[in-house]
């Protein structure tokens, strides 16, 4: 069977661990090449030199911060030199859990550059070369926490409510050039970004980290977390000619959580 992304280009963000490394790892099976950005280099640069190892496909490590415009457009520069960039996906992000009064402005703010201007950034130095070459898909890592509201998060929620606002109206814009604009909308990842965020929400509670994890867990049909490779299935088939009549949506990966 042909490889589902052969011969593409992928640019993914956040890609040193977590959901991006997983979505990283799926498309080198899928025989795409990539170039991945995060800010720890080493960590980076051992993350690329491994998945080229064990897929053969090129894997460069752009390490940066996504928050820096400057570097976003000397990172967008590098990856082009290299060939066109025929998927991006817009993952890096972080988290910060307090009660709305608890936020300073700085960390609010910082939330809002990392999981919103970020994304603005690397896209508008992404979209011209799609538009260009009439061919592309951006694929947006927001959350469930994007399209609903939870107590102590107003800060993500935001940014990531921003996001699928973002998605849908660049799936507007970008249709005509063919270019095709998605989101996914994960609840609960089992990543070093949900240890931290379980930890946050049980200090803001006054329970343990154990109480709640059970929170979480009796909120969700399937009674488990998602695996990081979950997620990257659906940003495989969104970055796959398999998806070509599918644009501006905002996919839940959620295990049944956002229906009830
Ligand atoms: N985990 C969840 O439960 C969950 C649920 C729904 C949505 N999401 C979303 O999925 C995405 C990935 O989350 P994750 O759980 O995989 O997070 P993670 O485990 O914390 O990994 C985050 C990745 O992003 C990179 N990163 C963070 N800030 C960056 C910046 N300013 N510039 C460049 N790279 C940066 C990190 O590397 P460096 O630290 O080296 O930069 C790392 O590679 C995020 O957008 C998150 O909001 C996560």
């Amino acid at each position: 069977m042909t490889a589902r992304l052969a011969g593409k280009t992928a640019l993914i963000t956040g890609a040193s661990r977590g959901i991006g490394l997983a979505i990283a790892e799926a498309f080198a099976r899928e025989g795409a090449n990539l170039a991945l950005n995060a800010r720890d280099p080493v960590r980076l640069a051992e993350t690329a030199a491994a998945l080229s190892a064990a897929h053969g496909v090129r894997v460069t490590p752009h390490a940066a911060d996504v928050t820096d415009r400057a570097a976003m457009q000397r990172m967008v520069q590098d990856v082009e030199a290299l060939g066109p960039v025929d998927i991006l996906v817009n993952n890096a992000g972080i988290h910060m859990a307090r009660p709305f009064l608890e936020y300073s402005f700085e960390t609010f703010r910082e939330v809002l550059e990392t999981n919103v201007y970020g994304v603005v950034h690397v896209t508008q130095f992404v979209l011209p070369g799609m538009i260009a070459r009439k061919q592309g898909r951006v694929i947006n890592i927001a959350s469930t926490a994007g399209k609903g509201g939870t107590r102590n998060q107003s800060a993500y929620n935001a940014s990531k409510h921003a996001v699928v606002g973002l998605t849908r109206c660049l799936a507007l814009e970008m249709v005509a050039h063919n270019v095709l604009v998605n989101a996914i909308c994960p609840w609960v990842v089992d990543t070093d970004m949900a240890t931290g965020f379980i930890g946050e929400h049980a200090k803001n509670l006054g329970i343990d980290p154990a109480q709640a994890t059970a929170n979480f867990l009796a909120m969700v049909p399937i009674k488990r977390f998602i695996r990081p490779e979950e997620v990257a299935n659906l940003a495989v088939f969104l970055g796959s000619d398999e998806s070509s009549y599918v644009n501006g949506q905002s996919w839940a990966v959620d295990g049944g959580y956002s229906m009830i």
